[in-house]
């Protein structure tokens, strides 16, 4: 009999994470036959564990926080996406046994916006709240989308306008502190702060969403995130967290693994039912 194939996500912490459950549900809904299991993995052990995980016969890893660098630089070759955003979220075995790192953080993030939420990104006014390797990770799907303007406002000053000299082949970005932000309006602010895991939110001034504006915090929890309730203070046209990217991020990366396309919108509706 075939073995089954064998999948996982590496990270730590690691007991919390959806991605089982979502790859349990794409394998039911496709028909592939597979096993995906989650293991804690801290980061000074990320190349012992590769080195087995593949050595035993895996053929595919997700890593997560704080392991995403760490695959980066693991891989053997690097899709353009994820040689930009200097993070890797997804390890695929190649046919000549080598590994190929790709980010489908940010295509994830654009699939939930404009195809799950009806929201425009082209010509948009553009506003991303961090500069770290979550905000790293998004720009490029986000620059190929075209918005009108893009902005990188973050704490360091310096890391944002770092990204801009980074993406500046692909882009045009600008960059701030939050002090420059009043009198300042967009049509969709992201949320790639760590802050509001600790219920946190970076300083923001009163009218920066556009009437009818998007808000969206690229973490997620079970209750509403505070970047969420402010854009719901807001009024905004929409108020959402990154549950939906983090089911679209996997089904990319099912896709790399097993050249087929889950229905996401199924597996986005039944992780939102258990959510209450
Ligand atoms: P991640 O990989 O989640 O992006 P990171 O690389 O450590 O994590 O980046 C965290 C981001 O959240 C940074 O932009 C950080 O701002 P600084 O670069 O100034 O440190 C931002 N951040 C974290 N806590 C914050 C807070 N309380 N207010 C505003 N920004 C915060």
């Amino acid at each position: 009999m075939k073995n089954i194939d064998q999948y996982a996500v590496f990270g730590q912490p690691i007991k919390h994470s959806k991605s089982p459950r979502i790859h349990r549900l794409f394998a039911e809904q496709t028909g592939e036959n597979i096993e995906y299991t989650a293991r804690e993995v801290p980061a000074d052990t990320f190349d012992e564990a590769v080195d087995q995980f593949f050595a035993a016969g895996g053929k595919g890893l997700n890593c997560t926080v704080p392991l995403k660098e760490l695959a980066w630089r693991r891989a053997e070759r690097l899709t353009e996406r994820a040689r930009l955003s200097k993070a890797v979220n997804t390890l695929a075995q190649q046919e000549d046994g080598s590994l190929l790192g790709d980010n489908t953080d940010g295509i994830g993030l654009v699939t939930d916006l404009t195809r799950n939420h009806g929201i425009t990104l082209t010509d948009a006014r553009v506003l991303i709240l961090g500069a770290g390797g979550a905000s790293r990770g998004i720009i490029g799907p986000i620059l190929e989308c075209k918005p009108s303007r893009l902005l990188i406002a973050n704490r360091t000053v310096a890391k944002a306008e770092q990204l801009t000299e980074d993406f500046a082949d692909i882009g045009k970005i600008s960059a701030c502190g939050f002090d420059h932000l009043p009198g300042q309006q967009f049509d969709l602010i992201l949320n790639a702060t760590s802050a509001s895991l600790s219920n946190q939110l970076p300083p923001l001034p009163e009218r920066l969403l556009a009437e009818n504006g998007c808000c969206y915090d690229l973490a997620y929890a079970n209750e509403a995130t505070a970047f969420v309730r402010w854009g719901q203070l807001q009024n905004a046209g929409h108020s959402l967290d990154g549950l939906g990217m983090l089911v679209e991020q996997a089904a990319e990366a099912f896709y790399l693994w097993r050249g087929i396309r889950p229905e996401t919108r199924p597996v986005i509706a039944l992780l939102n039912a258990e959510r209450h």
